[in-house]
């Protein structure tokens, strides 16, 4: 049967993650050294309490263990998440709250409660691809703002939002991935987070702020105090927060949360109605159990100290096979170092070069919603083993030196302006 013409304009328009498809590279080449999917390191899970607790709960409770649950959430879990989100410095009661599975679902919901074809997004660039593709898939239209070091460029921002209202467009929501961005890894200064509120307020933008990373800053360069999100200083539901556990406890239990206005989150819950019906409650009750007991508070001390030497490994093999050939710029917490190459290296042409090597990477265009950044590409520092990061590096640099060879004289340029 030819299903083509059936297909809805949205199903036709759907585009594939560039960072899924390199994940399925990865797992058909076990010799291949990956830096391409943000997935955090499994030897960091703790296997033997999450065996114990999965354990307990299907005999303590027994019937009820494998039971649908609310769409909500678990309320004890709610709870726990209202009191860690206290501790970044967010008041949320029950009806601000709600659990989704993995952020990437808080994201798909925020695309169809908000969104209408032709409605704008404003978006960093470059920006998250889950996020991009969300969007795009509502056939929403996403305007990139330019980053500098410490974040989003306010100057650009005020001149794109001037100029789309000059055209009479429709801006539903400013996107932002203040702490660690993907795929940056940039952190937002304090200044800009005050600065992009007080903006917000002034052209009456509603935020929506994604922070899976805030907990993983690297205390070499960044502390708790840095993190502040953009929604704990907000006083009037401008903000809808999402957060997850898969950077921290595991990705696999797809336990995520968004919270914003109560008004807003009735609405999530019926998107979410037609999605799941509720978030695996099993999954919920071994992340519960897991906050419980205090994996969590043991696990992020740890977390924090061991990316933070994948970084610095990373920093280290790139500045003695690189050198002068890229820049970037530190990371200071999360998973993810943006290196940007000579103006005419286009990564994506690359990566056949570089899988030959044995090393993946994505290329940075993905996560540019106006064509640009060709020359940049994205590596995570999270996954591969310590030793492997400088064996992986070693097979990039080959890579990008043929790359070099091949396509004339390198000229370094500035990663960002
Ligand atoms: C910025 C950002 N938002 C959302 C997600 C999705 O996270 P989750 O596993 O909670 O769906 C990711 C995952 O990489 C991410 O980097």
């Amino acid at each position: 049967m030819n299903f083509e013409g059936l297909l809805s304009r949205v199903g036709t328009g759907m585009q594939q993650s560039a960072i899924r498809q390199m994940g399925t590279v990865a797992a058909q080449n076990p010799d291949i050294i990956s830096f391409a999917p943000g997935y955090p390191a499994p030897e960091n899970f703790p296997w033997d309490e999450y065996g114990a607790i999965a354990d307990d709960i299907l005999r303590a409770r027994g019937r009820d263990s494998l039971q649908y649950g609310p769409t909500r959430g678990l309320p004890a879990l709610l709870d726990e998440i209202m009191a860690l989100l206290g501790r970044r410095g967010i008041r949320a009661t029950r009806d601000e709250l709600m659990v989704t599975t993995g952020s990437q679902q808080g994201l798909d919901l925020l695309a169809r409660v908000f969104l209408d074809p032709g409605d704008v997004v404003l978006v960093e660039l470059p920006s998250y691809t889950g996020a991009i593709t969300a969007f795009r898939n509502v056939q929403a239209t996403l305007v990139g703002i330019e980053q500098e070091a410490d974040g989003i460029d306010l100057g650009d921002l005020d001149r794109k939002v001037a100029q789309l209202r000059l055209e009479g467009r429709r801006i539903k929501f400013l996107y932002l991935v203040p702490n660690f961005q993907n795929p940056t890894g940039l952190l937002l200064s304090l200044e800009k987070r005050r600065a992009v509120l007080a903006w917000a307020a002034d052209n009456d933008v509603l935020i929506v702020e994604d922070d899976p990373y805030g907990d993983l800053y690297f205390e070499d360069a960044a502390g708790a105090g840095d993190t502040r999100p953009i929604k704990a200083d907000d006083a009037e539901g401008r903000v809808v927060y999402l957060s997850s556990f898969s950077k921290t406890l595991s990705p696999a239990f797809r336990v995520a949360w968004i919270t914003g206005p109560a008004a807003l989150l009735g609405r999530f819950e019926t998107a979410k109605q037609c999605l799941d019906l509720c978030t695996s409650d099993f999954n919920q009750q071994i992340v519960l159990e897991a906050v419980r007991r205090g994996v969590l508070d043991r696990q992020m001390p740890r977390l924090r100290a061991y990316y933070q030497q994948c970084r610095t490994s990373m920093e280290q093999a790139l500045a003695a096979q690189l050198g002068e050939a890229v820049s970037w710029v530190r990371p200071r917490g999360g998973f993810f170092l943006w290196v940007t190459l000579p103006a005419h290296v286009h990564t994506a042409a690359m990566l056949p070069r570089a899988m030959a090597q044995g090393v993946i990477y994505v290329a940075g265009e993905a996560f540019f919603v106006n064509g640009t950044g060709k020359n940049t590409l994205r590596l995570a520092f999270s996954l591969a083993p310590g030793a492997k990061i400088v064996e992986g590096v070693g097979r990039l640099a080959t890579a990008v030196r043929e790359e070099l060879a091949a396509g004339g004289v390198a000229t370094p340029v500035a990663a960002l302006r």
